[in-house]
């Protein structure tokens, strides 16, 4: 990867609050945590989130967790997150600065290690060595996790799509590798955006999306646009 930045770095870096105003308004049946509810029930856990972002994730554990452990590279991303899980009220997380390939946080620590839509930029920003640094997050991950504990990983699988399809091919290929190479478990949910306005639709759709993605999805009067989300997990017998 060059050291310039890339548009999605430039968001993280520059525009965190603009993207939390678009990650709240996804998942509007809250199936999200149902899924992860279903997966591994969450009372009580201890957990460890990779690529945290503003939040979005924490928010939702932070309810029923023991614990939640957040922490994420760009530190605008973090001080998002920060105030918006101040606003919750819990006390029951931590937010630090860490990287998915190396995590500053000791061996068997958590019973359940989760990353949202944050793995999946290797493709993009490492097309050459994805693999190898794909092995290390989840080498990662299982070093976290205490034996028997389980590893949840969430990607999208098509932004204005009803049904389920990898939005490109080296998408696509990952999720495989996951599945063939690293022995994950595959299921879909609907995660929807519902928008406060038509405006606010056309605003945060383009800023992250894109012109291309926004003019396929929107037709002037939209508030809601369908959204596939693939969950992974595997459950390390350490
Ligand atoms: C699309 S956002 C998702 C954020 C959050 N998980 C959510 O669900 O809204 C991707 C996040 O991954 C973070 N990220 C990307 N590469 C990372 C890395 N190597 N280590 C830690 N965080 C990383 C970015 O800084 C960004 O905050």
């Amino acid at each position: 990867m060059s050291s310039r930045r890339d548009f999605f770095q430039n968001i993280y870096h520059q525009r965190a609050e603009q993207f939390d105003r678009l990650v709240a308004r996804e998942d509007r049946h809250g199936n999200l945590f149902a899924a992860l509810h279903d997966i591994r029930p969450l009372g009580g856990l201890r957990i460890v989130e990779f690529g945290a972002g503003t939040g979005r994730i924490t928010r939702l554990l932070s309810v029923l967790v023991e614990q939640v452990f957040a922490f994420d590279i760009e530190a605008p991303m973090l001080r998002q997150a920060d105030s918006a899980m101040r606003a919750t009220g819990t006390t029951n997380w931590r937010l630090a600065q860490g990287d998915n390939g190396r995590m500053p946080v000791v061996s068997r620590c958590a019973d359940l290690v989760i990353e949202g839509w944050s793995f999946a930029h290797v493709v993009g920003w490492h097309p050459q060595d994805w693999p190898a640094r794909t092995d290390k997050m989840l080498a990662e991950m299982e070093r976290i996790l205490k034996p028997g504990g389980v590893a949840i990983l969430i990607e999208t699988m098509g932004t204005g799509s009803r049904q389920p399809l990898a939005p490109s091919g080296k998408l696509a290929e990952l999720y495989r590798y996951w599945e063939r190479e690293h022995g994950f478990s595959y299921r879909w949910i609907r995660t929807d955006f519902q928008f406060a306005s038509p405006k606010e639709a056309d605003e945060l759709m383009r800023f992250f999306f894109g012109d291309d993605v926004a003019d396929e999805c929107l037709d002037g009067d939209t508030v809601i646009v369908p959204e596939c989300t693939g969950i992974w997990w595997k459950q390390f017998d350490g």
